[in-house]
């Protein structure tokens, strides 16, 4: 049984594009918790999503907390902007930059919460030495690009590794997951350690979007 709130993230990533505002307000009328968005460049991978202007357009769409993912690389230059644009929390991969350490304490003078993702390959050990810098962990559970893909269950140890990690710390930091996670796989992240979901097409391939969160919420 989940011993924590579990909050529930809907990735903007498989929302209708053509209507990103509406699509927004729903989710957020719907019960979201935060707006996960993913912001893609087409070189750290292989797909582009969308920039600081269009989640600048969005910040006015809804009041919840907007957890901007960036896959991105380099991302020092943009961290202003996104900033800017409203992201309230703003998450890197180490492998975007040299220094994760001063990546973390930009976001933090910015004012932003920060958050540093682990990719299916990458150890624990990137970022155990900078959770004082460290708002949220993000265990990706696919390989970062692309919606829809099949989670990885490989990455359930890690989850739980990183679980006893932050409370070992004693420090408030949350855990996030993201990719490939349903109402089947969501009860194994819960049970792992998770308390923030990440969800795009369970979401909004979903026809009832308050539905769809409640499940997954109440997943585990
Ligand atoms: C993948 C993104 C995810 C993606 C998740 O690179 O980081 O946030 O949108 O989509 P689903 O939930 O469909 O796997
Ligand atoms: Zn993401």
């Amino acid at each position: 049984m989940p011993q924590r709130p579990v909050r529930i993230a809907p990735s903007l990533l498989a929302a209708d594009f053509a209507r990103l505002g509406e699509e927004t307000r729903a989710v957020a009328a719907a019960g979201a918790d935060w707006l996960h968005l993913d912001i893609m460049d087409g070189h750290f991978v292989p797909n582009i999503s969308f920039g600081p202007v269009v989640v600048k357009a969005l910040r006015r769409q809804a009041a919840i907390p907007f957890d901007v993912h960036l896959m991105i690389a380099p991302a020092d230059p943009y961290l202003q902007a996104f900033a800017e644009a409203g992201a309230d929390l703003i998450s890197v991969h180490p492998e975007a930059g040299p220094h994760l350490h001063r990546t973390l304490q930009t976001i933090r003078g910015l004012g932003k919460k920060s958050g540093v993702v682990l990719n299916p390959a990458t150890p624990v050990s990137a970022v155990e030495n900078v959770l004082d810098l460290c708002d949220l962990i993000l265990v990706m559970s696919v390989n970062p690009g692309f919606g829809g893909q099949s989670f990885l269950a490989s990455q359930l140890g890690k989850i739980a590794i990183l679980r006893q990690m932050i409370d070992a710390s004693g420090r408030d930091i949350a855990l996030q997951v993201d990719g490939g996670v349903t109402e089947e796989t969501a009860p194994r992240c819960i049970q792992a350690g998770a308390d923030v979901l990440v969800a795009g097409t369970a979401v909004f391939g979903a026809p009832d979007y308050a539905g769809a969160i409640g499940a997954l919420r109440g997943a585990g």
